[in-house]
């Protein structure tokens, strides 16, 4: 299966081998790698990517969810070559983020932001607001989600024995995690064990989507929107990716008020941009000599000018009609092919995004999803890739569609999956999944 994709991407491997002399496997985030070697990528425009072989794809990962927008969005790029002619970094603030902070605010329903560049910076300052104001310190997670790479959160992520408390990286001593709890999603009663008066917070992908695509469990969310309040802990709504799955996120579609939220990936349109928002009360106690925010690429005037057209342009109600409407089409694709093929396979989409699993039905938390066979989604996935479609970044990712693709390139999607999905019947390819995942 593996010489599906080997012999279409010769250059690939070469610069593997000269890359991973200087850089651990060849790349600069462990998300790239994949065996035997990653794939290394030239340009992209619109729906595709191209690699260094010249092979072309259509591409569903599109940075992990970041580029709804599309590859190199025209709006986009005329607004970051306007605003790299004036100064990439100024120092102090600049004059648009006010602006870019509104916008926020009004959409997400959060009464004050702050800005950091990713994901990883943003979860990791909110820990800390939600410890100041409670003046608590323990921060419960949930096994399967994933906050980014920083060492509180690093925990259970991607366990291969889920259950018990495990860092999800070597090098993360036990006492950063001495104040990290573990339970599990879609889970009351466990939830309920752990909720008590000495957490600070409750950190949660609204919608968890580091394990595929998980359905929330709405009943779940009420009883832990309850149980902070009763118990005085804060709710953090990580929505760094579901935030630009539909036109104000997890919070918008639950209608639910989480104490603070994060945003990222799509909202810059493809820059670094990332946001801290939520209640004023908890927001106000950011500042010199009170609770410390900083970076040095915050609020970066080519993340805020993109992350304003991005916002008030392209990522409009109307694209997100449209980014559905083309994802449902994939779902309603997939699930034709698991019956006319007579495969076991699951598929859950929510917005622009969706997920499939070999198996009968969709899991509900980590220890569900572990425990799937996930070799027939490596033949699927080398097959598809061989015919020219990303269909997901990995076998705990999903699919999500931007304002750029098209019809025909679901028809395709759906054409090399089937491919994909037939060999995966025949042929497993058992790959090592490890923690790094
Ligand atoms: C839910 C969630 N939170 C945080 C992060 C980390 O974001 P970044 O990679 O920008 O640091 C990710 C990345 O995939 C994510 O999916």
């Amino acid at each position: 299966m593996l010489s599906l994709y080997t012999s279409r991407t010769p250059k690939s491997r070469i610069l593997f081998e000269e890359n991973k002399n200087y850089m651990p496997y060849g790349v600069s985030s462990n998300y790239r790698y994949f065996d035997p070697y990653p794939i290394y990528l030239t340009k992209g425009k619109g729906s595709r990517v191209w690699d260094v072989d010249g092979n072309e794809y259509i591409d569903f990962n599109l940075g992990f969810g970041v580029l709804e927008v599309g590859h190199a969005n025209e709006r986009i790029i005329e607004e970051v070559d306007n605003a790299i002619k004036e100064g990439s970094i100024l120092g102090f603030e600049y004059c648009k983020t006010g602006k870019l902070a509104k916008i926020i605010s009004q959409r997400y329903k959060l009464d004050m932001v702050r800005f950091s560049s990713t994901g990883t910076e943003a979860t990791m300052h909110a820990i800390r607001f939600a410890r100041a104001y409670t003046k608590r310190k323990k921060i419960i997670k949930f096994e399967g989600h994933y906050h980014g790479s920083h060492d509180q959160l690093l925990v259970n992520v991607n366990p291969l024995k889920p259950g018990s408390k495990v860092p999800s990286s070597l090098g993360i001593p036990e006492e950063a995690i001495a104040n990290t709890i573990v339970t599990d999603w879609n889970d009351i009663e466990s939830f309920e064990k752990v909720a008590n008066e000495d957490v600070a917070a409750v950190i949660m992908e609204p919608v968890a989507m580091n394990m595929g695509l998980i359905p929330t469990d709405e009943e779940f969310l009420k009883a832990v929107f309850e149980l902070s309040k009763e118990k005085g802990f804060l709710v953090i709504f990580d929505e760094t990716k579901t935030g630009g799955k539909f036109y104000s996120g997890a919070l918008g579609y639950f209608n639910v008020k989480p104490d603070l939220v994060i945003l990222g990936k799509a909202i810059a349109g493809g820059l670094p941009l990332s946001v801290i928002g939520g209640k004023r009360e908890i927001m106000e106690l950011i500042g010199p000599g009170k609770v410390a925010h900083g970076g040095t690429f915050n609020a970066n005037p080519l993340s805020v000018r993109a992350s304003i057209v991005t916002l008030t342009e392209i990522l409009t109600e109307s694209s997100f009609y449209y980014m559905h409407r083309l994802s449902e089409m994939l779902e309603r694709g997939y699930r034709e092919i698991a019956e006319d093929l007579g495969v076991e396979l699951s598929v859950y989409r929510w917005g622009p995004s969706g997920s499939i699993y070999f198996s009968p039905k969709v899991p509900r938390n980590y220890k569900e999803f572990i425990s799937i066979d996930f070799s027939p989604w490596f033949t699927y996935f080398y097959t598809t890739l061989a015919k020219g479609v990303i269909p997901m970044g990995g076998f705990n990712e999903e699919w999500t569609v931007s304002i750029k693709h098209t019809e025909e390139d679901i028809r395709k999607h759906l054409e090399a999956a089937e491919e994909g999905i037939r060999k995966a019947k025949e042929i497993k390819t058992n790959m090592p999944i490890d923690e790094s995942f």
